[in-house]
Order: C-alpha cells, then sequence, then structure tokens
C-alpha cells in the first residue's frame, strides 16, 4: 500500500506554480498545431500534454474555471464534470439555469475540445501510418489513462439520456470511448460516467454494448447501510461547498418518465446513484464494474461532520468498509463534499482518505490539488 501511496503523491506532486494566467497556460500546449514551421522540429506530434502527469483528482464544477476542461488537464486531473441542461434542443453546461449561455453547450465545451486534442494525440504520420488500439489519451506522460467525463444529468433523465448518448456519437464512431462488450471492459481514451439523474435502468438496457457507465451510490454498496445514523441529521446547514448530484430540481417522479421502462417501474430523477431503480432493486450484485464507474457519496451525509480536525475511528473505518465494498466490485471511490477549509483540515482528510484507497480527489481548487502538501506524512499513519 505505501507504494501505491508513493506512486499517487508522485503523480500529484508536479507543481505547477504558474496558474497566473491560466488562459493561455491552459490553452497553450493544445493550440500550435503542425503548422511546418521550422520551429517545429521542437515539437512533436504528441506533445501537447508532454509536461503533464496525470494526477488522481477530478475537476469538480470544471466549467467554472477560466478555461473549462483545459484548466482541468493542464492540472493532469484524469477526470472532469460537467452539469448539463436539455433546453431548446441542445445540451447547455452550467450549475444552475441562470449560468447558462447559447455558447456554453456540452458540444462546445467538451465534446469538440476532446475530439481536437485526440485527433491531435493520435496523429496519422508515414512514421505511424495506422491508428493504435487503443488509441492513445489526451496525457503523453501516459497514454493509456482514460479522462473520465463525468455528466450529471441535471434535467429529466431519459430525455436528457438521449441528448447525451446522441452528442456523444462522434468520440464513439472514433473508437474514443471506453466501453463495456458484454464480457469485458475495452478501454478508451474518454470514459463517460453520468451521474445525478442519470437513469440506471438505461445504463443497462443493453447487455452487449455500454458505454454510459453509472455512478452508483458508494452508501449503498457495504451492505450494513446505516446512513440513518446520528451524523445524518445535522449536515443541511453549512452545505454552501456541497455538491447537488442528490440536488435536483426534478427530483420528484414524473408521470411519464417511466413509460419506455418495461422491466423498472421505477422512481425517476431522483438523483445521483438511485434514478432508474427503486430500492428494493438494489441488491448486494446490483453495481458493479460492468455497468458503473465510480461509486460515490457525500462526505457530510455519509460520514458526517469532522469535528476537532480529527476523523473518530468509527469514521474512518467507515470510510474503509465503503472503499472496500466499491473496490471488491470493481468501482472508483468518490466521496463530494469534503469539508475543504481550513486547509489544513482538507489536507488531513485528502491523506486519510488517499491512505484509505479512495481513488479520486474531488476537488474545487486545482493549484493545491496537484502541489503535494496534502499527502499523507508519517504522522498520518496513527491518527
Ligand atoms: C470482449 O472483448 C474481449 C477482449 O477484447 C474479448 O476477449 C471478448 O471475446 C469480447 N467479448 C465479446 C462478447 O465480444
Ligand atoms: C446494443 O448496442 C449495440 C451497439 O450499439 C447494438 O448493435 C445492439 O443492437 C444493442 N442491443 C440492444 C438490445 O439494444
Amino acid at each position: 500500500m505505501l507504494g501505491v501511496i508513493q506512486l499517487i503523491a508522485i503523480a500529484c506532486g508536479i507543481v505547477l506554480s504558474f496558474f497566473s494566467d491560466e488562459l493561455d497556460l491552459a490553452t497553450e500546449p493544445w493550440r500550435h498545431g503542425n503548422t511546418g514551421s521550422a520551429a517545429d522540429i521542437l515539437h512533436w506530434p504528441t506533445d501537447s500534454s508532454r509536461d503533464i502527469v496525470p494526477a488522481a483528482c477530478h475537476s469538480h464544477n470544471d466549467y467554472w474555471r477560466p478555461v473549462p476542461l483545459f484548466s482541468a488537464l493542464q492540472a493532469g486531473c484524469v477526470s472532469v464534470e460537467a452539469d448539463v441542461w436539455v433546453m431548446n434542443n441542445d445540451l447547455y453546461v452550467g450549475h444552475s439555469t441562470s449560468a447558462l449561455t447559447p455558447q456554453r453547450t456540452l458540444r462546445e465545451l467538451y465534446i469538440n475540445p476532446l475530439l481536437r486534442i485526440l485527433a491531435q494525440q493520435n496523429p496519422i504520420t508515414d512514421f505511424h501510418p495506422t491508428l493504435d488500439q487503443p488509441p492513445q489519451g489526451v496525457f503523453d506522460t501516459d497514454p493509456s489513462q482514460s479522462l473520465v467525463l463525468l455528466i450529471d444529468f441535471k434535467t429529466d433523465g431519459q430525455e436528457t439520456w438521449n441528448y447525451v448518448s446522441a452528442q456523444l456519437s462522434p468520440l464513439r464512431e472514433h473508437g474514443y470511448l471506453t466501453y463495456f462488450n458484454g464480457t469485458d471492459i475495452i478501454p478508451g481514451p474518454v470514459t463517460v460516467v453520468g451521474t445525478g439523474n442519470t437513469p440506471f435502468n438505461l445504463v443497462i438496457a443493453n447487455t452487449t454494448y455500454r458505454d454510459i457507465f453509472f455512478d452508483a451510490p458508494l452508501d449503498k454498496l457495504s451492505g450494513d447501510d446505516n446512513s440513518n445514523n446520528n451524523n445524518n441529521n445535522n449536515n443541511n446547514d453549512d452545505d454552501d461547498d456541497d455538491d447537488d448530484e442528490d440536488n435536483s430540481p426534478y427530483r420528484t417522479a414524473s408521470p411519464n418518465a417511466a413509460q419506455n421502462t418495461v422491466t423498472f417501474r421505477s422512481p425517476e430523477n431522483v438523483g445521483q446513484g438511485l434514478s432508474g431503480l427503486s430500492d428494493s432493486e438494489i441488491g448486494p450484485d446490483t453495481f458493479d464494474w460492468t455497468n458503473s464507474y465510480f461509486a460515490s457519496v457525500s462526505f457530510k451525509k455519509t460520514i458526517g461532520r469532522v469535528w476537532g480536525f480529527r476523523l473518530t475511528e468509527q469514521q474512518v473505518d467507515k470510510i474503509r468498509a465503503q472503499t472496500r465494498a466499491a473496490h471488491r466490485r470493481g468501482l472508483k471511490v468518490r466521496y463530494w463534499g469534503v469539508p475543504s477549509w481550513p486547509r489544513s483540515l482538507r489536507n488531513h482528510l485528502w491523506s486519510i482518505l488517499v491512505r484509505e484507497g479512495v481513488d479520486i480527489l474531488n476537488v474545487d481548487d486545482l493549484k493545491s490539488a496537484t502541489r503535494q502538501d496534502w499527502r499523507p506524512k508519517i504522522s498520518d499513519w496513527w491518527s
């Protein structure tokens, strides 16, 4: 385990200390094309991300960054999140409807830039006449690293699904998407995970091909679901930086949403990990790597408040149990809403989460996430 921690610490240790002009820096590496000018002798076809080492961070509310997607890639984050809304026959990206603008669509902010980056990472040249299988990913230093595109369905799950699935077509047709072929996961440069109102019944509808994976409910995996414990009742007052995967405006069951679902008569649009299936349908084997990628839950909801700057033994045990339950099913663990202030507390929590095997850190502050001041210190081993 020490080795794993060291690996992560090294991966995250690449300090990007020059965020002052984030816009230029974020896009510059991807901007130069193969123009054939003399200066290009310094470049190689796939060098756009040459100095960037991927890190186990998830760029939460990525579209708030100066340059969506690129800022996160520049920081080496292996996962980015976009909240999408179906409006006017398109998918718009934003935290709330008041934040939407005509230009900020899923296509413009994510799909098309990814197509451009991946075309650049997978050049056809005289030296390299055919495409690699699988294609190279967005990170030159680790081309096999898939980038997770976490899409938070904000509007009705069924309708949003149809738009998301259709808009992924160009990525799908280029062979850029990770997919399940009925028996195995075939990795690709981009792994799409649906959260929010993503309906589980649609995720699993096709048993021989899936390329949108589920964000499973982490607190429902361990078998001893005690999320109704005493931590649970006092967590609603300071959730300003908390996430909203389970706080959608479409929480109530919609009367006609179930019409296309034959096997499931179930709650729709109830939020992360629970849409498109009812509680009684959640068994020990419901979620695994064939249908889900992440297993996630709100830290405050399931682990509770942190008093005295330290997690209690019970809280650490719970993190450990949830992480093991997820890993047994081949899922990656993600907590959102981890207290982010004061920073020393956040660093302490991050180091514990990494120590316990949590796979990805949900990050609002890219700069400090890719700095290493939170990595486990010797003293944390006894905390
Ligand atoms: C899925 O892909 C794996 C690896 O390429 C292959 O061995 C397996 O036969 C495929 N399964 C199906 C059902 O095609
Ligand atoms: C599953 O998806 C594949 C690939 O898109 C398609 O060919 C097949 O018909 C689908 N199967 C079902 C049952 O929808």
